[in-house]
C-alpha cells in the first residue's frame, strides 16, 4: 500500500492543483483534488501489465476546459432540477439554466470545478484520500452553508469506495454523485455498446424530451430498460434512444446495496457497484462525441458509461421521491463502491 502526491498544474487563479496516486495490491488509482475527481483506475491486464480503465484527461487543462465531468464530484444538486427552480420552506430559489431551460449538475461553477482540500491516511481498508470543502450560502443560488467530503479508499481487492458526508448550517437541497465513465477494454478502446449489465432496478423514471423525470416510476419489464438479467448494452440501446435514465434501485432496507454488475466478454472482466443511495443514473456517454481524452485521444459517443448513484432527478419539484432536503444538525452520509474483478 502507498499513496504518492505530486503537482498536477497551475489554475488559472494561481491555486496549484495535486495529484494523488494509490496503489493497494495490484491496483493503481489516481485523484485530484481539482473537482475531487478520480483520474485514473489501473487494473491488470493479465500480461503483467495494466490497462486504465476510466475516460478522462492526462493534464490540468484537459479538467480546466468544458469537458462531460470525466470523474468529478458532482454537486450540489446532481443531475437536473426541472425549470432551474425550486421552493423551500416557501420560499422560491432561482439556479443557472445550463441545460436548456434546466439546471444541471450543480449550475455554473459546481463542485467539480473547485480545488478541494485534502488529507491522506493509511488504514486497515485500504489508501485514502478525503477530499472537503465549504459551498457558501447562496452558492450558485442554492442555500445555507454546507460542508461537504468525500472520501475515496482504494482495497487491495479492487475496491474504490466513495464516503461522502455533509452537514448544513441552514435548510437545503443536496445530491452528490460521482461521474466515473468506465470502459472495461480500458478507455480509448473503442465503445461500450458490447459490455453486458445486469441492474437490480425493476423500475426507472421516465423523462420528457428535456431529460427531466415525467412523474411516477414505471415498470421495466417488456421494455428496453429491463437489465434483471444480463443483457449486452448495445442490444436495445436504440429502442431506448441512448440510455440516461434513472433507475429505481430494488433494495431491500437500508445499507450498501450492490445493484449492478457489467461485465466485458473479450477480457471477462468484471465491474460490481453497491451504493446506500436510492437511484443510479444509467448513462451510456450519448454525448460524448470527440471528447478530448487521455494522450491526445478522442472519445466518440458511447465510448463510456457511468453509473451515477444518486437520489432521484429533480427531486427539489417532486415531493413524491426520497427526499432530497437537509436540515442543520443532520448528517448526509452516504457511500457507493464500484469493484474490478480481472
Ligand atoms: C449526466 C446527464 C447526461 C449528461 C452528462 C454529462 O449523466 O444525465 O444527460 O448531461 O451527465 O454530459
Amino acid at each position: 500500500m502507498s499513496i504518492e502526491k505530486k503537482p498536477f498544474g497551475l489554475l488559472a487563479s494561481g491555486e496549484e492543483a495535486q495529484l494523488f496516486i494509490l496503489k493497494s495490491g495490484d491496483f493503481v488509482v489516481t485523484l485530484t483534488d481539482y473537482g475531487a475527481t478520480l483520474v485514473s483506475f489501473l487494473v491488470p491486464d493479465g500480461r503483467g501489465g495494466r490497462d486504465d480503465i476510466l475516460l478522462g484527461c492526462s493534464t490540468l487543462s484537459g479538467y480546466l476546459a468544458k469537458n462531460p465531468y470525466f470523474g468529478a464530484t458532482v454537486g450540489r444538486y446532481a443531475n437536473r432540477i426541472g425549470k432551474s427552480r425550486f421552493e423551500l420552506g416557501g420560499k422560491e430559489y432561482r439556479l443557472a439554466a445550463n441545460d436548456g431551460a434546466n439546471h444541471l449538475h450543480g449550475g455554473l461553477k459546481g463542485f467539480n470545478t473547485y480545488v478541494w482540500a485534502a488529507e491522506t491516511s493509511e488504514g486497515r481498508k485500504g489508501s485514502s484520500v478525503k477530499f472537503s470543502r465549504t459551498s457558501h450560502d447562496m452558492e450558485e443560488g442554492y442555500p445555507g452553508e454546507l460542508a461537504v467530503s468525500v472520501t475515496f479508499t482504494l482495497d487491495k481487492e479492487g475496491g474504490i469506495s466513495l464516503a461522502y458526508e455533509a452537514r448544513a448550517k441552514a435548510e437545503t437541497v443536496i445530491n452528490l454523485t460521482n461521474h466515473s465513465y468506465f470502459n472495461l477494454k480500458g478507455e480509448g478502446n473503442g465503445t461500450i455498446l458490447d459490455h453486458e449489465i445486469k441492474l437490480a432496478a425493476s423500475s426507472y423514471l421516465p423523462v420528457d424530451s428535456t431529460l427531466i423525470p415525467a412523474g411516477a416510476p414505471a415498470p421495466v419489464a417488456g421494455s428496453p430498460f429491463d437489465f434483471r438479467s444480463p443483457k449486452v448494452i448495445g442490444r436495445d440501446i436504440a429502442a431506448a434512444g441512448g440510455y440516461d435514465h434513472n433507475f429505481v434501485l430494488d433494495r431491500k432496507g437500508p445499507g450498501l446495496f450492490e445493484f449492478a454488475e457489467v461485465r466485458e466478454p473479450k477480457t471477462g472482466r468484471r465491474l460490481t457497484a453497491a451504493t446506500t443511495l436510492p437511484g443510479v443514473q444509467f448513462y451510456t456517454g450519448n454525448f460524448l462525441a470527440g471528447a478530448q481524452g487521455k494522450r491526445g485521444g478522442v472519445y466518440e459517443k458511447h465510448s463510456g458509461l457511468c453509473l451515477e448513484t444518486q437520489l432521484f432527478p429533480d427531486s427539489p419539484n417532486k415531493p413524491d421521491y426520497p427526499s432530497c432536503k437537509l436540515l442543520p444538525g443532520q448528517t448526509w452520509a452516504h457511500e457507493t463502491l464500484y469493484r474490478v474483478i480481472c
